[in-house]
């Protein structure tokens, strides 16, 4: 049955959709510079191992919540769970989902202003002082990342407003693959600069020595931030995929796309970065300090600058369109508003958001949180704590709430996919999730 609500039309298209919210900023902008703070190799191990044993797991019970319910995640959890709290865990869903826009929409206008910067040639020729300098002056204007932090949220309540079909499945199947070839495109060039090798063994050669546990929150926090878990937008997305559709195969694709594309972006940066000179561990800015730098000494770094600022916007646009998404349907179901006004109001909270984290970030602002701006807070706050903790009651909902017989039939698409890695896939739902993010919550404030 295709109800109003809307269904991904095609297979292309679920794995598009989901692939576009999957790959994002998360993968181009945070995981460089987590990877590079928490020590490069080692972190990726970490990353990738957890993405497997945790954050897969997570997408599979998120997917089947929203599928088998096919209702916005707070009706999803009260309607296989009626008259009890799980409810809240959909309320914190969309409350995160402001947090995360809230800095997200700040750091894809950066990529827009970046985007017209490389366009006009702006980074050929300038030194290092005058591109921090530039950086700086762009972001303590005030007005200039107002702008295009405005541009943005237009543009993705655009694709929302067009809906699920109409809007979401057809921009990401045309952005998706134009995605990934230029960065393919990318990487091939980076890699072939000196000092590639140097960059290519600070990401791929493992150095232990700078393990702590925070290294584990870290690499959890950076997954279910790039994998868009722990607050119901794939609970979102699940409830258009079919019937018919095999979610292992969604998820494994999906998950796969993320990690390579996470780890791709990082072959494109760290090469360069190194080749030309500059330190791993600068922060959110690497992307934006560091690579202009790189683009001005480099031959071709005219249309390699522009290419990689599509490709930030890009990859920021489909995500951001699935966190806008989430909080569209709550209120287009349970307030009974057409899915396009119900976009403006959510687009207009996002407004005001981003204004919040922007002013936070002029010169003087008081606007501080533990002596943060709201950029670096929301990003913490959010990947650190609030997904995971999303995420944990995501699984222990899945694994001891959510009757095994109904969840076993739903996952396997009625016992058709994957009923032989089933078992495995819920023992990780039942226990070792639950349990990693527990030991990792212990270990945040100290009791281990
Ligand atoms: N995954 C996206 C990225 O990597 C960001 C994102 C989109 C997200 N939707 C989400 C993160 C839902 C957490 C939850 O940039």
């Amino acid at each position: 049955m295709v109800s109003k609500r809307g269904t991904f039309a095609s297979r292309f298209g679920v794995v598009a959709a989901v692939g576009g919210s999957v790959v994002g900023l998360g993968n181009i902008w945070r995981f460089p510079y987590v990877a590079g703070e928490n020590g490069g190799a080692v972190f990726i191990i970490i990353y990738i191992c957890i993405s497997l044993l945790v954050s897969v797991p997570i997408m599979l019970s998120e997917f089947s919540i929203g599928r088998s319910t096919k209702r916005n995640s707070m009706r999803a959890f009260n309607k296989l769970a009626p008259g009890t709290k799980w409810k809240f865990v959909g309320y914190l869903g969309i409350l995160t989902a402001f947090v995360i826009l809230a800095f997200y929409c700040v750091i894809a206008g950066w990529a827009l202003e970046f985007l017209r910067e490389a366009l006009f040639n702006n980074f050929a020729g300038k030194t290092a002082e005058q591109i921090t300098e530039n950086f700086n002056m762009f972001v303590s204007s005030g007005w200039k990342p107002a702008i295009w932090t405005t541009v943005f949220i237009i543009a993705s309540v655009a694709v929302v407003y067009a809906g699920v079909e109409k809007g979401i499945e057809r921009y990401n199947k045309i952005f998706m693959p134009l995605f990934v070839v230029l960065l393919v495109g990318l990487m091939l060039y980076t890699l072939s600069l000196d000092g590639a090798k140097e960059g290519a063994s600070f990401l791929l050669k493992p150095d232990f020595s700078k393990l702590t546990g925070r290294t584990f929150l870290n690499a959890l926090g950076q997954s279910f931030f790039s994998m868009s878990l722990g607050m119901g937008a794939m609970i979102t997305y699940g409830s258009y995929i079919k019937k018919e559709e095999n979610m292992f195969r969604v998820a494994g694709m999906v998950a796969a796309t993320d990690v390579f594309v996470a780890v791709l972006s990082g072959l494109v940066i760290f090469p360069a970065v190194f080749s030309f000179g500059i330190s791993p561990t600068s922060g959110p800015e690497l992307v934006f300090i560091t690579l202009p730098n790189v683009f001005a000494q480099m031959g071709a770094g005219y249309i390699v600058s522009v290419i990689f600022f599509m490709l930030l916007f890009l990859a920021a646009i489909t995500s951001s369109v699935s966190l806008i998404e989430v909080v569209t349907v709550y209120i287009y179901e349970e307030m009974r508003l057409s899915r396009r006004r119900a976009a403006c109001y959510v687009g207009l909270g996002t407004f005001i958001m981003g204004m919040l984290s922007i002013i936070s970030q002029l010169p003087g602002s008081s606007i501080k949180i533990g002596g943060q701006n709201l950029v670096s807070f929301f990003d913490h706050l959010s990947s650190n704590i609030m997904l995971p903790i999303g995420g944990l009651f995501i699984v222990i909902f899945t694994g001891w709430v959510f009757a095994p017989a109904k969840f076993k039939a739903e996952l396997t698409s009625n016992f058709k996919y994957g009923v032989k890695i089933y078992p495995i896939v819920y023992f990780l739902i039942k226990f070792v999730a639950p349990v990693v993010i527990t030991l990792l919550f212990l270990n945040l404030i100290g009791v281990i």
